[in-house]
Order: structure tokens, then C-alpha cells, then sequence
């Protein structure tokens, strides 16, 4: 009876220790006037057990503030950059030097070259993957590079296992990934599919509130929306050649104001039922058994962004009171 118990306990030690904390993270975004300070930020991500952070670019007060932290950080570049560091093996290597190599105390889980990269910078993206990941290379850094997408560079996406890739671009991003071994991050909010065709698409399937199945792709059958967006993007890795590039979203959340099912109890519905959903470890469809990791957007009401629905994603105010209860 006494091994039965220690046995538990180990197991219990070796894979329950934070189930949610693992597979949950928050984009920490800057553009708010009334933010709190990036100290006062950590020690709120602490007492809330949020241990993984996504920056969208190396802001140097943040990363400062973040050091020894325990925090890991998926860190990007700007888009702006992209073509200075696909043009010049230099500008990455002084992209590292400034932005990586000062924080030493600092776990980066994988550095995003942009986010949502735009059609026409999006020829920069594979040289620009390979010069950063050369810079840290020969610095001696083992952070994974990799792109953050969304669900447009999909040409098909319903069912899933029609999901395919709608450029060459991301042909030769899934290759780079397969030979590197690094994940494809993918921003991916059921709320955007609802808002653009409620008829179509159930605020229920939106929100993992359904528990029935409502999309069939046979042998798969899916009851939320979230895991269809994802097996869509492993359908088109798997198209591509990348059948095990690992997926972390990136992005995603619901808004709390600006439009018809932006509110505080959908907001809160969506958030807790995908921390639930993802701590429970049943993964997808397509890839049962293997949770996905994915970031909220965001950690705090931004009031520097457009008007309505985009100033509304927060989990907290800037007063670091929380907009309602998630349960981490
Ligand atoms: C924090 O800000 C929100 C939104 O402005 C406000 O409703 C709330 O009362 C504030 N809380 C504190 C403790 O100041």
C-alpha cells in the first residue's frame, strides 16, 4: 500500500504539477498609455501562476523585468525588420546580440520572425529565418525560430483534413521548421469565424459550450471550433511535408465589448472552457493525446489601439484588477 501511494505521489509530482500553467500563456502587448510598469507585471503573472509570455517584440524594460523571473518568453521581431534581416546575415546577428544575448537569465522558448506577416513581406521570411537562426547559432543559443500565422494562409479550411497552405512562402516555412525541429505558431480566434457568419457558425461551437459533434470529417468529429482550426493548420503542415511540426497558438481570446457576442460572460466562458479544455490534455482530433499550448490575447485593455472590439481583449485592467475571473 505504501509503494501504491509513493508511486502516486511521483506520478502525481511528474505530470500534474500546473497542468494549466503548462499549456497556458498571455501576450503581454504594449500599446496601452496607462500600463503598469513591467515590474509590477511579472509580479501579477507570478501571483496568477502564469509562467509562459509572448512578446511582440524585445522590449528591453520587459525582457529586463522578466530575467530570473522563471517566466518562459516567445519573443518577435518586428515586421518592419524582416527585410534588413533576410538581406543582411549582420542585421540578425546584431538582432541577437542586442535583444537575446544581454538576458542571460532568461528562458526564450522560440523567437517569431514577425507576426501575421504581410503579402508583401512575406518573401523575407525564409532568409530571414535562416540568418537568425544562424546568428544564434554561432552564439551558442538553442531558441527555435519560426513565423506566427493566422488562419488566412490557409487556401481551405472546412472540413480540417481540407486545410492547405495558400502559398509557396509557407512551403519552404514548413521546411525550415522540419529541419529545425522548431513549432509553427498559429493565432487562432474562433470568435472572428462567429462574428463573420453567425448563421453558419453556433456561439455555442464558438465558446466549447456545445458538447455535441458538429462538424463531421470523417474519422474525425469535432464539438468546438478551436480544435477544427487547428487540425486545419496540421492538415496543411502534414500536406506540406511537416506531419510532426508542433502548433503553439499563439493568439487567441474573445473580447469583452465593441460587437453583438463581445461580452464579459462570453469572454469568460471562452477563456476558462479553452484552459479547461486544454488542461485536460486530450489534444485534437487529428492529434489526440497531445494538448496543444496557447497564448490569450491579451493580459490587459489596450487603449492605444483602434476604437470598439480592439481595445477590449483584456483579462485585466490596466489597474491590474481583473476584467472577470479566469481560473488559471
Ligand atoms: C480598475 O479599473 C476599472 C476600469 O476602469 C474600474 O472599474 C475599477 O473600479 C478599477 N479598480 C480599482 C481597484 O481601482
Amino acid at each position: 500500500m505504501e509503494g501504491f501511494y509513493a508511486f502516486l505521489f511521483i506520478f502525481t509530482c511528474i505530470f500534474n504539477i500546473h497542468p494549466g500553467a503548462r499549456a497556458i500563456g498571455i501576450n503581454y502587448g504594449l500599446n496601452g498609455d496607462d500600463l503598469p510598469t513591467p515590474t509590477d507585471v511579472v509580479s501579477l503573472l507570478k501571483s496568477k501562476s502564469i509562467s509562459n509570455i509572448r512578446l511582440f517584440e524585445p522590449n528591453p524594460n520587459v525582457l529586463e523585468a522578466l530575467q530570473g523571473s522563471g517566466i518562459s518568453v516567445i519573443v518577435g521581431t518586428r515586421n518592419e525588420d524582416l527585410q534588413a534581416l533576410a538581406s543582411d546575415a549582420s542585421a540578425a546577428t546584431k538582432w541577437v546580440e542586442t535583444n537575446i544575448l544581454p538576458y542571460t537569465s532568461l528562458n526564450f522558448k522560440c523567437i517569431s520572425a514577425g507576426n501575421e506577416v504581410p503579402a508583401e513581406q512575406t518573401q523575407y521570411l525564409p532568409a530571414a529565418m535562416q540568418n537568425l537562426d544562424a546568428a544564434l547559432t554561432a552564439a551558442s543559443q538553442s531558441i527555435p525560430v519560426t513565423t506566427a500565422v493566422s488562419m488566412s494562409v490557409l487556401s481551405a479550411s472546412d472540413p480540417p483534413s481540407k486545410g492547405a497552405f495558400g502559398s509557396e512562402i509557407m512551403s519552404q516555412v514548413t521546411s525550415f521548421l522540419v529541419s529545425k525541429g522548431g513549432p509553427l505558431l498559429l493565432n487562432a480566434y474562433t470568435y472572428f469565424p462567429r462574428i463573420s457568419y453567425p448563421e453558419n457558425v453556433k456561439l455555442e461551437f464558438a465558446l466549447f459550450e456545445g458538447g455535441a459533434t458538429v462538424v463531421h470529417d470523417d474519422p474525425y468529429s469535432y464539438d468546438n471550433l478551436f480544435d477544427a482550426m487547428v487540425d486545419a493548420v496540421h492538415a496543411a503542415l502534414e500536406k506540406a511535408g511537416g506531419s510532426d511540426v508542433e502548433i503553439i497558438v499563439t493568439e487567441t481570446g474573445w473580447p469583452t465589448e465593441g460587437s453583438a457576442d463581445a461580452s464579459v460572460e462570453n469572454a469568460m466562458k471562452y477563456n476558462n472552457n479553452l484552459i479547461r479544455h486544454l488542461a485536460a490534455g486530450s489534444g485534437t482530433p487529428r492529434k489526440p493525446g497531445k494538448s496543444v499550448e496557447a497564448y490569450i490575447f491579451a493580459l490587459f485593455n489596450e487603449d492605444l489601439k483602434a476604437e470598439g472590439v480592439e481595445q477590449h481583449w483584456g483579462l485585466f485592467y490596466p489597474n491590474m484588477t481583473e476584467v472577470y475571473p479566469v481560473d488559471f
